[in-house]
């Protein structure tokens, strides 16, 4: 059974504390590789939390609008696991962690060009591709309104993030093709590439991003806006994904000391999710070696020990 959700005070003391603590941590570098997300200012720091009620609770920079990266691939996976099922995707991705980077060649040589994860590039490609729709503006339409849907407001595509990803995306459009060669590719490989690339390149807040985690807490009813976005008996496989690879290589450390499914982006966001309670959510630009957000995970880690929210400690 699942006990209820913290107090709101005491979610209001825990932000804040963490909020507090960690704002003077200096560690880690923006990402550097798109250029958009090296120009962002590194002291951002916000944290908000959502209840499975609607209410959120916020704290620091919560409003700023950071680029949702590969947080973006949950809510495609979200999408294709309504559409076509989660045994079909789990047949044509796969539903393992990689162990490797997230846009790791190496993994798919190890699988016969099997992606194994719908949360790494590679997967979140094969994904987009599986997105049923008649061309690919259908399909980017789709994702971009999932991540509306989630979010309870209308996300928006930056032309500035996209510009600065899709003059950059060598590597991805690599992968893309690497996918085709081996039948894991399931549309045009450069238009999936394309509004994957996309997906990657809108923008949310740390409020939006405690609303769409909320959502999944919730069972996949958005708790704002009432609407039922993922059948509940998808949101379980969803969150699965997302203990398994959703800090790519360094999905471990963090269910081993945060305890809960999370997923971040080169952005800088970062997302928990306590099922039947809540999601925390954080922004912060500076990265670590593995790509997530040094601060989010620092103030995920505080948070979900302050509450009490390890979904293996029971009570
Ligand atoms: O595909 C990429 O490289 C980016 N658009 C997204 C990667 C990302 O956010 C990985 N994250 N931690």
């Amino acid at each position: 059974m699942i006990a209820s959700p913290p107090a709101s005070q005491a979610v209001s003391l825990a932000i804040e504390a963490a909020h507090k603590q960690f704002s003077g941590n200096n560690d880690g570098k923006n990402a550097s590789y798109i250029p958009y997300l090296a120009s962002v200012p590194s002291h951002l720091f916000g944290i908000a939390v959502g209840f499975i009620d609607g209410t959120v609770i916020e704290v620091g920079d919560t409003s700023y609008e950071f680029a949702i990266e590969s947080i973006s691939k949950v809510f495609t996976l979200a999408l294709v696991i309504e559409q076509i099922g989660a045994e079909a995707l789990r047949e044509k991705v796969g539903a393992d962690p990689t162990g490797l980077p997230f846009n790791s060649v190496m993994a798919l040589a190890l699988h016969n060009g099997k992606p194994l994860s719908p949360l790494v590039n590679a997967g979140a490609m094969s994904t987009a591709s599986l997105v049923q729709g008649k061309d690919a503006e259908d399909r980017w339409r789709q994702i971009l309104n999932m991540q509306s849907r989630f979010a309870g407001r209308r996300i928006s595509l930056s032309q500035e993030v996209n510009q600065s990803e899709q003059t950059t995306n060598f590597h991805n459009r690599g992968i893309a093709w690497i996918l085709y060669s081996s039948g894991a590719m399931y549309s045009d490989p450069i238009e999936a590439c394309d509004i994957y690339t996309r997906g990657c390149s809108t923008l949310i807040t740390a409020k939006d991003l405690a609303i769409m985690g909320a959502t999944l807490a919730n069972g996949g009813i958005n708790p704002v806006t009432k609407e039922r976005i993922v059948q509940s008996a998808n949101v379980p496989h969803i969150l699965s994904e997302m203990m398994m690879e959703g800090l790519y290589t360094a999905s471990g450390d963090w269910l081993y000391s945060v305890g809960l499914p999370g997923k971040s982006g080169v952005g800088g966001g970062i997302l928990a999710v306590a099922p039947g309670k809540l999601a925390i959510a954080a922004f912060s630009p500076p990265l670590d070696e593995a790509g997530n957000s040094v601060r989010g995970q620092l103030a995920a880690e505080y948070i979900s020990q302050q509450l009490k929210l390890n979904i293996f400690a029971p009570g």
